[in-house]
């Protein structure tokens, strides 16, 4: 409730708004006014090959400007309610103040439920698009992760119904910019009331008399305006409600995609039968990368965090044996986008999973410095048998060079399955290179 609105008192405070008060009017103002045609333009432009890695992007940049205005938004409710509202002149009709107080009130609905439903069709993880799954983590501007709004995941309803809403609020909110715009020329150029000069502070006020709503009046445009919000979000959502879904080839792959794996891990070699020399590994020399496509764009991450257990000589290949861990929150590709949605449930739900273990069960030599090794790899609670190929290059007498591929599929270890089974995103083979250079004690 606003506290001063009703004061009879309020000397000097219906000429102009306060500096914050204007400050968060134009910001505000400037950043609604270019999300209409960027969302507008995005949502048409994704699923065009020529325009698909620049929407892409755009939704982030989306997503980041929209949680602004929301932050702004609920600071200029705080400012609000905490400090005298700007009277209107006495010269306005009594429709005319109404139909003012109702649009400020159906502004301030807008702003906050237009951002609130683009976070929960986010949170669902459902593109209207492809009527598939889709969960992309939202970083804001790049330097940090927002959180999704928690329970929503998967609710293809709630995700047709919030975008239809967030949709209709958007494009009806343009037209009240349009009423407001007109209003406000009006003011300035018909009426001559110096109410445009109120929030412009360059332009020279003439003052106006002003008048102060008796106390009680503030409930009608504050339901009016809430339930003009209320009323074109349902509609939208309503009118936005699919029908039943199709089944596609990718949602008939998700159901049979991990059919590869194992689900119980294999057997290992025991560690007593582990007696071959143990390496000391170089961290700053070695590295574990992965390698595939995203949107079309080819992408090259790296593990910052992990440990390797390496007993290897040509020599004794029985007794050689390597455990490599690695912790999989520590993902970097250098787009924290990726690198939030990595972290999330269907990737490598690295709260639940902190850690993804290769754990090698035999080894065999190709020829020369080439060897090939039989692993393990246990990413989540999924296990799967994977060949590595690598070189063994001894560098002097203490130390020496290891480096290999494995292609991994993955779908075999339910990696992104929710949002993309098809992999018309992620590539399905993602490449691990490992480069270990390691020293004898
Ligand atoms: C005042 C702030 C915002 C405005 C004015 C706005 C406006 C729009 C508009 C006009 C569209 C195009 C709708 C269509 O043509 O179908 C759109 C789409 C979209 N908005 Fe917003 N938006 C805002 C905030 C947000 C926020 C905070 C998020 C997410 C956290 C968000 C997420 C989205 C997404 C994901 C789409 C594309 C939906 C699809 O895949 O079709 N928006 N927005």
């Amino acid at each position: 409730m606003n506290i001063h609105s009703h004061s009879p008192v309020r000397s000097g405070t219906g000429r102009r708004y306060s500096s914050v008060a204007i400050i968060l009017h134009w910001t505000t103002a400037l950043l609604v006014i270019s999300m209409i045609p960027m969302g507008w333009w995005m949502v048409r432009a994704i699923d065009k090959p020529g325009t698909q890695q620049l929407a892409y992007q755009l939704f982030q940049v989306h997503k980041s400007i929209g949680f602004a205005i929301l932050a702004l938004t609920l600071l200029r409710v705080v400012w609000r309610l905490t400090h005298p509202i700007t009277a209107l002149p006495a010269g306005m009709k009594g429709w005319e103040r109404l139909l003012a107080r109702i649009t400020h009130i159906f502004f301030y609905g807008l702003l906050l439920a237009i951002p609130l439903t683009g976070w929960a069709y986010v949170s669902a993880g459902w593109a209207i698009g492809t009527d598939r799954p889709l969960m992309v983590a939202t970083s804001w501007f790049g330097l940090f992760t927002i959180p999704h709004l928690p329970g929503l995941e998967g609710m293809r309803m709630l995700a047709f119904g919030a975008m239809g809403a967030h949709a209709y609020m958007a494009y009806g909110g343009t037209l009240l910019i349009g009423l407001h715009v007109a209003a406000a020329l009006k003011h300035h150029f018909i009426d001559r009331d110096g109410v445009l000069a109120q929030m412009l502070p360059f332009l020279r006020s003439k003052g106006h008399d002003v008048h102060h709503a008796p106390a009680g009046k503030a409930l009608l445009p504050r339901s009016a305006g809430i339930a003009f919000v209320l009323l074109i979000g349902l509609v939208g959502c309503w009118l936005h409600l699919p029908g039943p879904r199709a089944e596609t080839p990718a949602t008939a792959a998700k159901a049979t995609a991990p059919a590869t794996a194992l689900d119980s891990p294999v057997a290992t070699a025991s560690d007593a039968e582990a007696n071959a020399t143990a390496w000391t590994i170089d961290k700053a020399a070695s590295s574990i990368r992965f390698t595939g496509t995203h949107a079309g764009k080819a992408f090259d991450g790296r593990f910052d965090k992990w440990n390797g257990d390496i007993r290897f000589d040509p020599a004794n290949l029985a007794g050689s044996k390597a455990i490599i861990t690695v912790n999989t929150i520590s993902a970097k590709t250098g787009d924290a986008t990726q690198e939030g949605s990595l972290k999330n449930g269907e990737w490598f739900s690295s709260v639940r999973f902190p850690e993804a273990r290769f754990e090698t069960t035999s080894f065999r030599p190709l020829g020369g410095e080439r060897y090939e090794a039989d692993a393990t790899l246990t990413v989540k609670n999924k296990t799967i048998h994977v060949i590595l190929p690598f070189t063994y290059r001894l560098q002097g007498d203490k130390a020496a060079g290891v480096e290999g591929d494995v292609e991994l599929d993955r779908a075999a270890l339910d990696l992104g399955m929710f949002s993309d089974p098809a992999a018309e995103w992620v590539s399905k083979t993602i490449t691990v290179r490992i480069i270990v250079t390691a020293t004898k004690p």
